[in-house]
């Protein structure tokens, strides 16, 4: 795991959409993994602003993003899939039947899995961005969730209910359940590169990185892949013994 610090969530969302950018441009038909949260949102504005400027291609990327709330409709505000569409894609020049996002609502949950997993077959994700829950989720694989976990249903835990209740108009708007890529199929990705930011992903960040693998902290099943980078701005980074310039 490669750890860099930088001094601010702006240079650290720059980093990330160089890095972004350059597996697009190194590969033939690329495959990125994507976030939803507060965290990237300074990234994909770095996407958005590159493809604007440098026209780079996103005719041939595919995109899959880890979760979806179960029993928003996908035109709600508040689901992943308008979050998607309002944050990134319709700035982009990305056909939409390239981006593949977990159904929660309209099809019958097993065949949205399935649907999800044989495109995972299919599409084999070359960087997976990533967050962080401030209990350590990936996705939304909750604490207790096996590592060999693929797509799944799982009930929200409530310090996530609690954090994400800022974007609903109470907390008992907040979906109870989600629909979720794995841990195991997040470890498949080729490279892996998480973002995280702020005083309150700080226990987290040190659960992650130095505490040994344990499902009470999902984020630290990072450690079994062998391709990881983390970012972090200082805040994230402030409980970490050893220092990370980056
Ligand atoms: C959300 C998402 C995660 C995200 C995390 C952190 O609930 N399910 O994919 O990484 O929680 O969110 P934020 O970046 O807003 O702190």
């Amino acid at each position: 795991m490669k750890l860099l610090v930088f001094d601010s969530v702006d240079e650290m969302s720059r980093y990330a959409a160089e890095k972004t950018v350059q597996t697009i441009e190194t590969n033939q038909r690329p495959v990125l993994g994507l976030p939803t949260g507060d965290t990237p949102l300074k990234l994909y504005q770095y996407l958005i602003d590159d493809h604007i400027h440098n026209h780079t291609d996103y005719s041939d990327v595919v995109t899959f993003n880890l979760d979806e709330y179960i029993g928003l409709d996908s035109k709600d505000y508040n689901s992943y899939h308008a979050y998607m569409q309002r944050h990134l894609f319709r700035h982009l020049n990305i056909p939409l039947e390239n981006t593949f996002i977990p159904k929660g609502n309209g099809i019958p949950l097993s065949k949205a899995i399935e649907d999800y997993e044989s495109a995972l077959e299919k599409h084999p994700i070359d960087l997976q961005i990533l967050g962080i829950g401030a209990n350590g989720h990936i996705g939304f694989n909750e604490p207790g969730t096996s590592f060999e976990s693929t797509t799944h249903v799982i009930e929200l835990d409530p310090i996530t209910k609690e954090n994400n209740k800022k974007h609903f108009p109470s907390r008992a708007k907040v979906p109870n359940k989600a629909i979720t890529m794995g841990i195991h199929s997040i470890l498949q990705a080729k490279e892996i590169m998480l973002l995280a930011s702020g005083t309150n992903k700080a226990e987290a960040v040190q659960s992650m990185v130095e505490a040994p693998p344990t499902t009470e902290c999902p984020a630290s099943a990072l450690k079994l892949h062998n391709k990881v980078t983390v970012l972090l701005d200082k805040e994230a980074a402030k409980l970490l013994k050893e220092e990370h310039p980056c």
